[in-house]
């Protein structure tokens, strides 16, 4: 398992990283699944987990994960998508994830969650939906290693990428330089991840266009070329 400075520089080596979305993995061959994703030499897997509170859905949590972890060395990200993260946090570091990713909607007042993170050698994320501005966020971004923009309204894999979200990520990258890591989040495909790149996206988390194609491998490398631009 990676430390945080190691996950950084890995992300940030390896950037534009296309990273499946393992929401809408086929869990009834999970082992399969991670071991087409590993071939596919995919550089981070994006657990989504929902508590049916914050989102108005259910999906997995740290005992899926954690049995996940034991499969593959590729670094793994927590997207809490749950009310209380700081409650659950220790349960998602002992489950093998080299970044945990919440969200400012479900803690206001998010530095403390961040530099605890941060101070158990955890890459810390802070995510916004769409409807959040980011000059909401702006005040905490110093704190964050990653910042992740919605593009969908978080709760279900296969919706439509929302355009107006893309300025958050061009003002991101001003405001805090190359350091941060930007990832997007939601309706990521080859007609909507050049728009993100060139706003300055380093992390494109890819549901529906990676497991809805027939060769992860050619998925994962097309969506990393167009985000090049090559
Ligand atoms: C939505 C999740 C996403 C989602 C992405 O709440 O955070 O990670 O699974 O799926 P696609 O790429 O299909 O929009
Ligand atoms: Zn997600």
């Amino acid at each position: 398992m990676l430390k945080r400075d190691e996950m950084l520089s890995h992300l940030k080596a390896r950037r534009p990283v296309a990273a499946p979305s393992m929401l809408k993995c086929d869990f009834g061959n999970l082992h399969r699944e991670i071991e087409l994703l590993d071939s596919a030499e995919a550089s981070l897997l994006h657990w989504d987990v929902m508590d049916g509170h914050f989102v108005p859905n259910l999906s997995y949590g740290a005992m899926v994960i954690e049995r996940a972890r034991s499969l593959t060395k590729t670094p793994f990200e927590a997207h809490l998508m749950i009310s209380d993260p700081t409650k659950y946090l220790d349960e998602y570091i002992k489950a093998g994830c080299e970044a945990i990713t919440f969200h400012l909607e479900a803690v206001p007042q998010p530095v403390s969650l961040l530099r605890e993170i941060r101070s158990k050698g955890v890459v810390a994320g802070l995510a916004i939906n769409p409807g959040t501005s980011f000059s909401a966020a702006a005040p905490f971004l110093k704190e964050c290693d990653l910042f992740l923009v919605m593009s969908v309204h978080p709760g279900f894999g296969g919706q439509k990428f929302i355009p107006d979200v893309v300025s958050k990520i061009s003002d991101a990258r001003a405001l805090a330089g190359d350091d941060l890591i930007i990832s997007v989040d939601g309706g990521i495909g080859r007609s909507t991840i050049a728009q993100c790149a060139q706003a300055g996206c380093d992390v494109f988390v890819a549901g529906s266009s990676v497991f809805d194609e027939s060769c992860y491998t050619t998925a994962i490398a097309e969506l990393q070329r167009t985000a090049r631009g090559t």
